[in-house]
């Protein structure tokens, strides 16, 4: 039998996860449907109960609701409480259960690039200390790293972030301002701002200067599929990577969860890059 998935937030009009969902519903022979559902802050409430009303299976999270829909669920899952909002949502029985794959994603689509299990050796520069930092800084922290210094333009944020991370991790925070241009000490520097971001493509988040060759450079955006800073630390020999294979990979999480189905990572990536109009970076 068909089952409802869906996606919630607003605006939704660019959302790549239901035509990257629903391709794979039916390249799968699944009969389920993705629907995206559009709800202000004032109509998340009511909208959460006609979701469950209309027997849901599970939905994703997205901008502005990732925060303020978790006292709507019945129970969250650790990691997604310790970041602090939720991007999937499942069933269990009855109950709503909240968990986050917004930080395992990126930590997977990581490990793929660097090749490696882990990054317990590595020293990794998160750059900002919004909602999707607080996904990928503790997820990192929670599998373990050598060290993470978060750098963030109001340092309080930065400080606050540092503190959920800690137990895990050894991690410092710096404020960007007098974080050193150069980021030769660092393996990993990941870019979690929306600087860079179409339309304002001519923006960096910080100067690269210096970047050792090798370092590896992630760009949490992925339009532009390559930003101004990829081009720059490429141009200089970084390992470059965007945003979609996390985005992908949170996707994938995603589907996992309601269905018990490992889904096609790379007809994933295909259907999204192929809606972009682009090419992979
Ligand atoms: P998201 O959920 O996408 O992470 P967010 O929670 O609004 O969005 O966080 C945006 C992040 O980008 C913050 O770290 C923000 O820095 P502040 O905490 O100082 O606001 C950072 N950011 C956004 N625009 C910036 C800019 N022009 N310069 C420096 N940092 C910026």
């Amino acid at each position: 039998m068909g089952k409802l998935f869906g996606l919630v937030g607003q605006p939704l009009g660019h959302s790549m996860s239901p035509i990257m969902h629903n391709t794979e519903f039916k390249e799968l022979g699944l009969p389920h449907h993705y629907q995206p559902f559009e709800l202000r802050e004032d109509e998340l409430e009511e909208g959460i109960k006609a979701l469950r009303l209309l027997g849901v299976e599970g939905f994703n999270v997205t901008i502005p609701h990732k925060v303020s829909i978790i006292p709507m669920l019945d129970e969250v899952e650790q990691e997604a409480m310790e970041i602090g909002a939720v991007n999937t949502v499942y069933r269990r029985g009855d109950l709503l259960i909240g968990a986050n794959t917004d930080g395992q994603g990126y930590l997977q689509s990581l490990l793929k690039l660097t090749g490696e299990d882990s990054l317990i050796n590595k020293k990794v520069l998160v750059v900002g200390a919004g909602g999707a930092a607080r996904a990928v800084a503790v997820s990192i922290s929670r599998s373990g790293v050598g060290s993470l210094t978060i750098a963030n333009r109001t340092l309080d944020k930065a400080e606050k972030l540092s503190s959920v991370c800690r137990p895990y991790a050894t991690v410092d925070a710096i404020s960007l301002e007098i974080l050193n241009s150069s980021l030769e000490s660092y393996d990993i520097v990941i870019n979690t701002t929306s600087i860079g971001m179409s339309p304002e493509i001519n923006n960096v988040p910080l100067p690269v200067q210096n970047v050792r060759e090798g370092v590896v450079m992630s760009d949490l955006i992925y339009n532009p599929l390559e930003t101004l800073w990829l081009k720059q630390g490429r141009e200089q020999g970084a390992i470059t990577s965007n945003g979609l294979s996390m985005f992908v990979e949170q996707g994938a999480l995603a589907f996992e969860k309601w269905l018990g189905i490992k889904p096609d990572r790379s007809r994933m990536k295909e259907t999204v890059l192929k809606k972009l109009g682009g090419q992979q970076c």
